[in-house]
Formats: structure tokens, sequence, C-alpha cells
């Protein structure tokens, strides 16, 4: 179910991304036919959210950050990033063909079957959408380890459609998974910044107005072996960590 989100800042209704304007895209005087969206925010549709979710996945700017290292000339096309993804973790990586597979379901979340399935059968990840107008255009996934003591959980696989950048929706989404980890009673959470990509523009200021910190710089993880550069690709990470704020007596005492 949708949450229905008004303002998507929270601030004041002046703000210039609380809602997302958008043409009719037929030309002639758009300006005079523009509408004000809302976004909304909710845990997927599996059924109906995952080929959207898929696509941008597989945007050529969001691939790299959410999945390891993107191949050169990484197309849109679905199919053909799965060819190109398995040729690039290839055995030369010293992956076995086991690990290959597992790679190619858990990681590389091209179609929208495999992605469907996996949130289908996961019980400690959420997939969230952001719509504008009923469109998907944002997700963002909550990693909710399972088991007594698990108290930190992990936001992952953050990213909106091109079109709909800088509009506040990565901020909404972002904001609705730490309600729902507050409401969980996770006590923090992390999320990694993986630098080095093409253009290197790191959302580090969309997650610290949200309340996370910059723990250090995790360097040179190997994200695996591209067969196209014929080399290890290593890039560096930035460790970002949120708290929940402290509770004020300690749960279940009474007095
Ligand atoms: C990062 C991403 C999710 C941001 O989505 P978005 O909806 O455009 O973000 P918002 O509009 O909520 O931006 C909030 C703030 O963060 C800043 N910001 C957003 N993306 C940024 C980026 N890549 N680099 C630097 N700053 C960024 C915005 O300028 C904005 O700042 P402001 O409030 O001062 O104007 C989107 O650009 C994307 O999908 N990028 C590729 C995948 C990716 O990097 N995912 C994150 C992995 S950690």
């Amino acid at each position: 179910m949708m949450n229905r989100i008004e303002n998507v800042r929270g601030d004041s209704p002046s703000s210039r991304d609380h809602l997302y304007r958008t043409g009719n895209g037929e030309g002639g005087d758009t300006s005079a036919k523009e509408n004000l969206m809302p976004v909304e925010v909710g845990l997927a549709d599996l059924e109906k959210d995952t080929k959207v979710v898929a696509e941008i996945f597989s945007q050529p700017s969001v691939i790299e950050h959410l999945a390891g290292v993107a191949p050169k000339g990484t197309e849109r096309n679905i199919s053909g990033f799965r060819r190109n993804i398995l040729k690039y973790m290839s055995k030369d990586s010293g992956i076995d063909d086991e690990r290959l597979k597992e790679l190619g379901k858990t990681i590389f979340q091209a179609t929208k079957e495999e992605i469907r399935e996996y949130y289908k059968n996961s019980t400690s990840s959420e997939l969230y959408v952001a719509k504008i107008n009923g469109e998907v255009v944002g997700t963002i996934t909550l990693e909710k380890p399972t088991g007594s003591g698990m108290l930190w959980a992990g936001v992952s696989k953050m990213a909106v459609s091109q079109e709909a950048r800088g509009k506040g929706v990565a901020t909404k989404l972002l904001r609705t998974l730490i309600d729902r980890m507050s409401q969980l009673g996770f006590q923090g959470a992390t999320a990694g910044i993986i630098r080095g990509v093409e253009g290197d523009s790191i959302p580090l200021h969309l997650f610290e107005e949200e309340g996370f910190e910059s723990r250090g710089t995790l360097k040179k993880i190997c994200l695996g072996w591209s067969k196209i550069e014929g080399k290890f690709i290593y890039r560096d990470s930035i460790r970002m960590e949120w708290r929940a704020p402290q509770p004020q007596k300690p749960l279940g005492k009474s007095g």
C-alpha cells in the first residue's frame, strides 16, 4: 500500500522540491499546462513495479553504484546487460560457476523476474518505490538482518530515474526507510557510497541531511574482474551511519 506524501521534504509548502513539476510533453505552451505532482513512497507491488525498477537499476549512471562495476558500453537493454555482466564476472575472476550464478541473481538484479523472485523469497529485504502520478521513478531497499541481537539495518540500492532527479525523490525514499527502521526498533543503519565511478558524484549531502554521518572510507574494495579491461576493479566506499535516537529509559524496566 502506498503512503501518500504531499510534502517530500516535510518543510514549508514553498519548498522547491516538495512536488514534482511535470509537463504534458505535447509541446506548445507547456508551462501553462504544468501540474504539480506529489511523490508517493511505499512498498513495491512486486507484480507491477519491478519492470521499472529493473530499468532504473540498469541505467548506466546507476549500475556501478549498485551492482559493482559496469562494463563499458552497457546498454539500457536488460538482456544485453545480463549478458555483459556474465561476461564481466567471468571465470577468470576465480569465481566458480555456482558463485557466478548466485551473483547474477542477488547482486545484478537486472530482469524484472529476478527482482520479483528475489524480494518475494527474501525475509530480510524490503523493496520500496517512489511514484509520481502513479509512475515508478525511484527505489530503495531496506536490509533487515533477522534474529535476536540484530540491531543494525542496511540501506541499499537507492536510485532515481534520470528524469526525476533533483526533486527530492531520494530524500523522501531515505526518510521513509528511517521511519520504517525506527518502527522496527533498529538501533542504527549503514550505507555505502561507492567512489571513483564515472563522474564521481557523491550524494554525501543527501545522507547527511537525513542524519547519517560519514565513518570514513573503506579503501580499495574489490568489486570484481573486468574482462573488458582485463583487470580487477577496486573502488573506495564511504561508510555512512545512521543511529536511532537513544531511548530515555531502559526497555522493559518500569522504574
Ligand atoms: C543519488 C540519487 C539517488 C539522488 O536522487 P535525487 O532524487 O536526485 O536526490 P534528491 O533530489 O533527494 O537530492 C537531495 C540532495 O542531495 C544532493 N544530491 C543528490 N544526488 C547527488 C549526487 N549524486 N552528488 C552530489 N549531491 C547529490 C542534491 O543536490 C540535493 O541537495 P540540496 O537539497 O542541497 O538541493 C540519484 O542521483 C541516483 O540515482 N544516482 C545514481 C545511483 C546512486 O548514486 N545511488 C546512491 C548510491 S549510495
